[in-house]
């Protein structure tokens, strides 16, 4: 799906999107965030420079605050108006910009931390949402991602391929009239990159893969990229 018609698609569900997100999953998706910032744990600076991009309704940013403590900065980044309104009512301290993920308007390394749950599959084009993650981060600053790659074990082929495209669309449908959006959220899974083609990705674009975690048999994973440091 071009840009314009995702950004489209993401204001029009705003309202009800933190009621399936958490219906769809039966709750597992507050589960999957908190145990993803806990990788970042003892990791990340105690005066951290937050940015979660594609931060949706801050619900990432607002579970690291709780796990890890309050940063010294947090910026939820979104090209949706809509999931960003939303952001304010749960958390003061969080700062909204709308945004374009891949085209930034922060200066070269400005973060120490960058979260990202469920965007990088909605980008246009994964490298470049790296390359922007790369060229954010301070020097050995972190980049998490939670995310559902496409499957590659025998529980998750089953679940995307068979299970999802049953139920997802058709709850979506029931509870925000928007069949579309949760169509377009089990296709977008199968067209996306592994977990493991994505890492080799971000190898590429010089992070050092530090731990990648498989939760509830390879439906989500969490993925903590470290931006290397430039030989001179
Ligand atoms: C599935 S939602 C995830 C929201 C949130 N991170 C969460 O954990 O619930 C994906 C979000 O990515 C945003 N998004 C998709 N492509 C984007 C882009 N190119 N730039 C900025 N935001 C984007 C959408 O507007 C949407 O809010």
């Amino acid at each position: 799906m071009p840009k314009a018609p995702i950004q489209k698609m993401f204001d029009s569900i705003a309202d009800r999107y933190d009621f399936l997100n958490h219906t769809l999953s039966l709750f597992r998706d507050v589960a999957w965030r908190k145990h993803s910032v806990r990788l970042l744990k003892n990791r990340a600076p105690k005066d951290c420079k937050l940015l979660d991009l594609c931060g949706g309704t801050g619900d990432f940013s607002k579970t690291y605050s709780k796990e890890l403590g309050v940063p010294q900065l947090s910026v939820v980044g979104d090209f949706s108006y809509a999931m960003l309104s939303k952001v304010n009512a749960k958390s003061k301290e969080l700062i909204s910009v709308q945004l374009d993920a891949t085209k930034t308007p922060f200066i070269d390394q400005s973060f120490d931390v960058i979260l990202n749950a469920f965007g990088m599959r909605n980008l246009l084009d994964t490298a470049q949402g790296l390359e922007e993650v790369q060229r954010l981060l301070k020097p050995k600053g972190y980049f998490l991602t939670l995310e559902f790659f496409s499957p590659i074990d025998v529980f998750s082929r089953f679940f995307y391929k068979i299970l999802a495209p049953l139920f997802i669309p058709f709850l979506g449908s029931i509870f925000s009239k928007k069949k579309e959006a949760y169509e377009y959220l089990v296709r977008s899974v199968l067209q996306f990159l592994s977990v493991k083609e994505y890492q080799d990705l971000a190898e590429r674009l010089n992070f050092q893969c530090v731990s990648i975690k498989k939760m509830d048999m390879g439906i989500a994973y969490a993925v903590l990229l470290q931006k290397l440091e430039v030989k001179s």
